[in-house]
């Protein structure tokens, strides 16, 4: 409380939480670190998985450290700054999640030291920043670059991806198909070259095995052809697709129309069913043979859809829809008058399969599609999501060496190589800066240390083994050997990520580390029920008005 005069002044409401300076700093730092506790044993190919039980008793399963967060209530500001962290990774990159939240972990638990010692938060945080740079000077300097013709590599990429995840077994395959999928849906825009995930469709339904899944050269609908009397199968489709719908509009006030006598009830109804063969005549006269309508589709213009043989489907979402129109080559219209010829989409076949025990309609044979589908299967519902989740990781890691074909060696390597580099350099620095400098370099040993504590090897021999080895010139892509032990060359195991996924883990685990470090203030307003007087009637009111 501040005072004036003698006087208390109050600024703070009574109830207001408040932590400051060192206590702020620590219960902060607290919160981060223990959220990277949370997420530390599931790094690397021998790194464990966590079971997450939500409100509802639902069971999930993963190693996925974006998807463990997601799924964790937390309470904590600064843990909650953590889960962005993650959030911004997967985002921008896909993979690497787990990474960039340990890194920041380790960043504020060095820094927890260096406050210990006095050293003050802005001297820390500049430190680090200085660090940041170096190390991101090495990252681009240990890069290499990706030949995009050379599948080999991307398979390496793409199964690096996959190795922690309990799919791992099937990753040849799995990697096959999401290589197939990004080549397929990129596009060069403005020079620039665009790998949009987002038009890779993921289809899950249970199924045999994991083996069974496969790519469609299409998109998938999830839903019936709307009518028994249409075609199951098209060949050489003619695809409208439709964004209003094919009813009679209903009023938007109540009307009652009376009704005689037995002839104009025919001449009512015969109405309404003139308007709606109209309707689907203009889709006929489009030439169009398949129909998915993101609207209703009314039981009259099913039937003269059916007789007039279209296979046609209705509420077919709007990302499908648009999905379907990069696949087909169509375009989605949303005025029946502006349908033509050149609007419709086309492809090799539409058929409605039965899967399980359910129907999906398959649009596929699309020519040159720009948008495809992943078709997974597997025997348990927990293994299909935790495969959906295995091949989004490694689908991101195949568009991001498209979009910027650097990788680097992964097994810890890169981390060491970037930690030796910002070491050297805090030797030229000097004075108080250079500990945090060093503090740096010290945290971005946390991957190769925790490759190995997962894989249940000797922590230090591990360590010493990939200093003496990095310590030498030759020594740039060693890294941990998690299926035995001591080290190996990474490059020649095959164990390679992209650079991006790198660089954005160093550049999210900076922000928030420094962004916590800053904070020495917390004030936290109570947020208990409504005030007393606030809510039900106005105070006091009723009695007045009795007066
Ligand atoms: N065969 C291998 N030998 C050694 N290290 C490996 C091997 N395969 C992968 N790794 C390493 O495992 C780490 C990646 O682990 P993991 O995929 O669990 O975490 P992440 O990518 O940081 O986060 P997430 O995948 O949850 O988003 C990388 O450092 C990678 O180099
Ligand atoms: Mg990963």
């Amino acid at each position: 409380m501040a005072y004036y005069g003698g006087q208390p002044v109050v600024i703070l409401k009574e109830d207001t939480e408040r932590t400051r300076g060192r206590d702020a700093r620590k219960s902060n730092m607290l919160a981060a670190q223990i959220i990277s506790e949370v997420l530390k044993t599931t790094l690397g190919p021998r790194g464990m998985d966590k079971m997450l039980i939500d409100s509802l008793g639902d069971i999930t399963i993963t190693n996925d450290g974006a998807t463990v967060l997601d799924e964790i209530d937390v309470q904590h500001p600064a843990a909650k700054m953590m889960i962005e962290v993650a959030k911004t990774q997967d985002k921008e990159v896909g993979d690497g999640t787990t990474t960039a939240v340990l890194l920041a972990g380790e960043l504020l638990k060095k820094a927890g030291d260096l406050l210990e010692e006095n050293i003050h938060p802005s001297i820390i945080i500049s430190g680090y920043q200085k660090a940041a740079e170096k190390a991101l000077e090495t990252l681009d300097k240990v890069s290499s670059d990706v030949d995009l013709e050379d599948r080999e590599i991307l398979m390496k990429l793409s199964n690096t991806s996959m190795r922690s995840k309990a799919v791992s077994s099937v990753r040849d395959h799995f990697s096959g198909i999401v290589i197939d999928a990004v080549r397929q849906v990129v596009e060069k825009r403005d020079g620039t070259v665009i790998a949009d995930v987002d038009n890779v469709q993921i289809v899950k339904k249970e199924g045999q095995s994991l083996e069974e899944t496969q790519l469609v050269k299409g998109i998938i609908i999830d839903k019936e052809v709307v009518h028994a009397g249409m075609p199951k199968k098209v060949t050489d489709a003619k695809i409208a697709l439709l964004d209003t719908p094919l009813e009679v509009k209903k009023t938007e006030f109540d009307a009652e129309i009376r009704i005689r006598s037995p002839d104009s009830i025919k001449a009512f109804l015969d109405q309404e069913s003139e308007m709606l063969k109209k309707k689907v005549e203009e889709v006929v006269a489009s030439g169009a043979n398949v129909l998915f309508c993101q609207k209703g589709i009314d039981d009259m213009a099913q039937h003269f859809l059916a007789k007039a043989g279209v296979l046609s489907a209705r509420r077919v979402k709007k990302s499908d829809m648009e999905k379907l129109a990069k696949a087909t080559g169509g375009k989605v219209v949303n005025n029946l008058a502006d349908l033509h010829e050149s609007d419709l989409g086309s492809c090799g076949v539409v058929e409605e399969k039965k899967v399980g025990n359910d129907r999906m309609i398959f649009v596929e044979e699309c020519k040159d599609p720009k948008a495809v589908a992943i078709f997974v299967r597997a025997g348990l519902e927990r293994m299909i999501d935790e495969a959906e989740r295995a091949l989004n990781d490694a689908l991101y890691v195949v568009s991001d060496v498209t979009e910027t074909p650097k990788m680097v060696a992964g097994g810890g390597s890169v981390e060491m190589e970037m930690s030796k580099a910002v070491r050297e350099y805090a030797a030229q620095v000097g004075g108080r800066e250079q500990l945090a400098i060093e503090a740096f370099a010290d945290a971005l040993e946390i991957i190769p240390r925790t490759l190995a504590e997962n894989a249940g090897l000797d922590i230090l021999d591990t360590m010493v083994a990939m200093k003496a080895a990095h310590a030498k010139k030759k020594g740039v892509y060693m890294g941990v050997n998690v299926y035995d032990e001591g080290v190996v060359d990474m490059m020649d195991e095959g164990v390679l990520e992209p650079t991006v996924v790198k660089e954005q883990a160093i550049k999210s685990g900076i922000e928030v580390a420094s962004m916590i470090l800053r904070i020495d203030d917390v004030v936290a307003a109570k947020s208990g029920g409504p005030e007393p007087g606030a809510g039900g009637p106005p105070g006091g009111m009723d009695e007045d008005m009795d007066i």
